[in-house]
């Protein structure tokens, strides 16, 4: 870490330390803030002598996402939460009413939602996803800041019918560990580049995964140098700080099954020697190291919730930087593995780093490969903000990852691995060139992965647009967005060896 910044032992994931007392109740305890779930056209709770149209008048109709407070001055605060039609509830209504508690409380820490309407929705699955759009919605990143600006979520009670307390127990013990995943890469993207560089991703993976389950190998720059990671050390060439490969292992014994994620860790991406322009999307650019920060993230609770399949994760970490020892337009390098790339443009330079770790990944004995980064503005450009895009060559990987997303509330497309357009990587000097011509660049991009994957089961999720939230909805707050972590998350507890 430099030390311009003024602060020393600075922490990049202070959600790693937070940790709000989650409890299930089958009465309702004595608390200063008190929700209701409250369906449409459902039953109101007869204790405030509110009628449905006593409060239709006030403007609530309960909803989704809605909330009214009823303010008291002796007991306590009382929020009703919409949600919805009774008969349309699911899961993503629930964590949508989750986040609209926690926001409309947010100068309070302690917190008692009763669980009165939940549909079908399973007890446990309603209980994990009403703690995650709680936490979720709550999440700031204030370390920077004098003072927070919304308070911490510190209690959170549940209280639920006894038939259910036990579903919804361990569903909100899950969703605790789950929100942290992506509030942790939510800490990590938002750090600013001085205060997280590929040499603290190494120690902060080191310390974690010896806490948190993982074996954990950091390859320094001299060990990449013996390995012959070109793609790396070609990005990382313009750096005064060196480039850190790190390879986490988690190893549940009787494990059948092997996942291996490969994660573009760029700390800071200023393009090299193509210089960007000094424009709002460059100065997103500390996030660009999004998909390392997923993967740490994930996997370090995987132990915790008992995942059966191993899992292995590269995460390929150096900044961007122009400098007279930048790579320039027109060098060659060569990857893992020996296949030359002719670098028409140094700023794309995720597909670089990434092929090395691809090259390795595909060595493993591995059943699938799933990478995710913050790879082509072609992407956001294709689908915004709030759908990531999904390429890859094995249709069972690539509805898994699907089936993932889908219960996250983190939504993917998928797009073609059109091989039609592979031509545009042809190069006249090396084996092919980092850039694609001027349409699919989302596509052409994953193209080039293609290429180091060795037909391996592979899905690409590139995540260059939904890393970065310029809106404010329900349990998405504004900046970086921590998306995928639950995702993989997910993925790895239900997966299930591809097809060839
Ligand atoms: N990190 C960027 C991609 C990106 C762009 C993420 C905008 C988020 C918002 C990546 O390294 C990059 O610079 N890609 C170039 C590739 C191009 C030079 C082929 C891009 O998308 O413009
Ligand atoms: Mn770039
Ligand atoms: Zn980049």
């Amino acid at each position: 870490m430099s030390v311009f910044t003024g602060l020393t032992d600075f922490d990049p994931a202070p959600s790693l330390h937070f940790s709000a007392a989650v409890t299930v109740s089958t009465k309702a305890p004595d608390a200063p803030v008190v929700g209701y779930l409250v369906a449409q056209n459902g039953e109101v709770p007869g204790e405030h002598g509110l009628n449905a149209a006593a409060l239709e008048a006030a403007g609530f109709e309960g909803k989704a996402g809605q909330t009214i407070v009823l303010p008291s001055s002796d007991g306590p605060m009382t929020v009703l939460v919409g949600v919805g039609e009774i008969g349309e509830l699911d899961a993503d209504r629930l964590r949508d009413a989750g986040a609209a508690f926690a926001r409309v409380t947010e100068r309070h820490g302690d917190l008692t939602l009763t669980l009165g309407e939940i549909g079908d929705v399973a007890p446990d699955v309603a209980g994990q996803v009403v703690v995650e759009g709680a936490l979720l919605a709550r999440y700031r990143y204030d370390v920077l800041k004098e003072k927070p600006t919304v308070e911490p979520i510190t209690a959170l009670t549940l209280v639920v019918e006894g038939r259910r307390s036990a579903g919804v127990r361990r569903g909100a013990a899950r969703g605790v560990i789950t929100a942290q995943a992506t509030n942790i890469a939510r800490d990590l993207a938002n750090t600013p580049p001085a205060l997280l560089t590929a040499v603290d991703m190494a120690e902060l993976a080191t310390r974690l995964g010896k806490k948190r389950g993982l074996d954990v190998e950091v390859f320094d720059k001299k060990a990449l140098i013996d390995l012959g990671c070109g793609g790396l050390l070609g990005v990382n060439a313009g750096s005064a700080e060196e480039p850190r490969m790190i390879r986490l292992g988690y190893r549940p014994a009787g494990s059948r099954t092997h996942l291996t994620l490969v994660g573009k860790g760029i700390m800071y991406d200023a393009g090299g020697m193509a210089l960007k322009p000094a424009d709002d999307v460059h100065a997103t650019m500390k996030n660009d190291m999004s998909g390392a920060g997923a993967i740490l993230a994930a996997m370090a609770q995987l132990e915790a919730l008992g995942c059966k399949t191993a899992v292995t994760g590269y995460l390929m970490c150096t900044d961007n930087r122009p400098s007279d020892t930048s790579i320039a337009m027109g060098d060659v390098l060569t990857v893992y593995g020996g296949k030359t790339v002719e670098v028409m443009n140094t700023d794309a330079e995720g597909r670089l780093v990434m092929a090395d770790a691809l090259v390795l990944a595909a060595e493993d004995e591995t059943n699938a490969i799933v990478d995710i980064a913050t790879l082509t503005g072609a992407a956001m450009r294709a689908l915004g903000t709030q759908v990531a895009g999904l390429i890859g060559n094995n249709a069972g990987l690539v509805a898994q990852v699907e089936a993932a997303a889908e219960v996250t509330g983190e939504s993917v497309w998928e797009l073609p691995l059109e091989r039609r357009y592979r031509d545009d990587l042809n190069s006249d000097i090396a084996d092919i060139k980092n850039l694609g011509g001027t349409n699919a660049g989302a596509i052409t991009a994953a193209l080039f992965l293609d290429e180091f994957v060795a037909g391996k089961p592979w899905a690409h999720i590139d995540i260059a647009g939904t890393a970065q939230n310029d809106r404010d909805t329900s349990w998405r707050p504004p900046g970086c967005t921590g998306f995928g972590a639950r995702l993989l998350v997910e993925l790895a507890l239900d997966f299930k060896r591809p097809a060839a």
